[in-house]
C-alpha cells in the first residue's frame, strides 16, 4: 500500500466517523462508459446504471410517469417503481405524504430522516414531534393538513440532497400539489423553500411574508416559508420567529374562512 492509498483509507475512515453510510452520487468515467444494463455496486445493493447517472432523462421520465396519477395512493405506487433516482436503492422505504390528502394546508419538508425511512411515514421522528406541537399550537393536527417532503427517499447519512436529486424528485412533489390542491403551503427549511420556489435564498430572507407558487394546473397557491423543525431543535432562539410565521398562516386561514 503506498502513501496515496493510506490517504484514501483515512479519508474513508473519516467519512464513516462522520456518519456517511454509503458511497453514491458522482459517477466516475468508468461507469459513464459502461453499457446501460451494467449495475453499479454499492455497499448495500446494486443500483441500475440509469439511476446512478440520473439527469434530464430521469426528470422527463418522472414527469411522464406521474402525469396520470389520480390519487396519492396511485402516485405512491409510481414513485415506488421509479428507477431514475439512486437514493431509492439505499433507502428502506419510499416516503410519500402523510395526513389528509384533501387538506387545504400543505407542509413541505426536505427528506425523510432515519426514523421516517424506517417507518415509511413523513415527519415521525424528533422533527415530526416538534412539527406536531407547532400544528397543535394553532389548533391543527395531521387530519387538517398534508405533510410531505421534496424527496421521497432518505439521502444516505442524512446528507444534503444534490441539485440533480431534487430535480428528479420535484415532479413527484408537483403532482402531490396538483392532487391535494392546497390553498396554503408552508415550507420547512431552505431546501423545501428554494426547491419549490426555484430560488436560492436563506429562510431568514424569505420568511415573514406571503409568496406565491403557481401549480402545473395554473392555480396560484399562497406560500409561507418557515424554519425547519430540526433547525429549531438546534437553535431554540429562532422559535419565536417560527411562532410568528405560523400565526401568519392561522390568521390568513381565518381571514378567508
Ligand atoms: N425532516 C424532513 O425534512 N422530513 C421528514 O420527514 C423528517 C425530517
Amino acid at each position: 500500500m503506498n502513501d496515496n492509498m493510506l490517504g484514501v483509507k483515512e479519508c474513508l475512515e473519516f467519512y464513516i466517523s462522520a456518519g456517511v453510510d454509503v458511497t453514491c452520487g458522482n459517477v466516475s468515467g468508468v461507469y459513464l462508459n459502461s453499457p446501460p444494463e451494467e449495475k453499479i455496486e454499492t455497499q448495500k445493493t446494486k443500483i441500475p446504471y440509469t439511476a446512478a447517472v440520473a439527469g434530464v432523462e430521469s426528470v422527463k421520465a418522472a414527469t411522464a410517469l406521474c402525469q396520470n396519477a389520480a390519487s396519492i395512493q396511485e402516485l405512491k405506487k409510481i414513485v415506488e417503481n421509479f428507477e431514475g433516482c439512486a437514493l431509492k436503492y439505499n433507502a428502506k422505504n419510499t416516503v410519500i405524504g402523510d395526513g389528509n390528502p384533501n387538506a387545504k394546508i400543505m407542509f413541505i419538508g426536505e427528506a425523510p430522516g432515519a426514523e421516517e425511512d424506517m417507518v415509511g411515514k413523513a415527519f415521525v421522528g424528533k422533527s415530526g414531534q416538534l412539527l406536531n406541537k407547532i400544528l397543535a399550537a394553532i389548533g391543527l393536527d395531521r387530519d387538517h393538513c398534508y405533510i410531505c417532503n421534496i424527496l421521497p427517499w432518505r439521502p444516505p447519512g442524512n446528507r444534503a440532497p444534490s441539485d440533480a436529486e431534487i430535480a428528479v424528485c420535484l415532479p413527484f412533489l408537483k403532482k402531490q400539489i396538483e392532487i391535494v390542491r392546497p390553498d396554503y403551503i408552508f415550507t420547512l427549511g431552505a431546501v423545501a423553500a428554494n426547491s419549490l420556489l426555484q430560488m436560492s435564498e436563506t429562510v431568514s430572507k424569505l420568511r415573514g411574508k406571503w409568496m406565491e407558487y403557481t401549480a402545473d394546473d395554473g392555480r396560484n397557491i399562497k406560500v409561507m416559508v418557515g424554519y425547519h423543525p430540526a433547525y429549531l431543535l438546534r437553535t431554540p432562539a429562532q422559535k419565536a420567529k417560527m411562532w410568528a410565521d405560523i400565526l401568519r398562516l392561522k390568521s390568513e386561514i381565518e381571514k378567508n374562512n
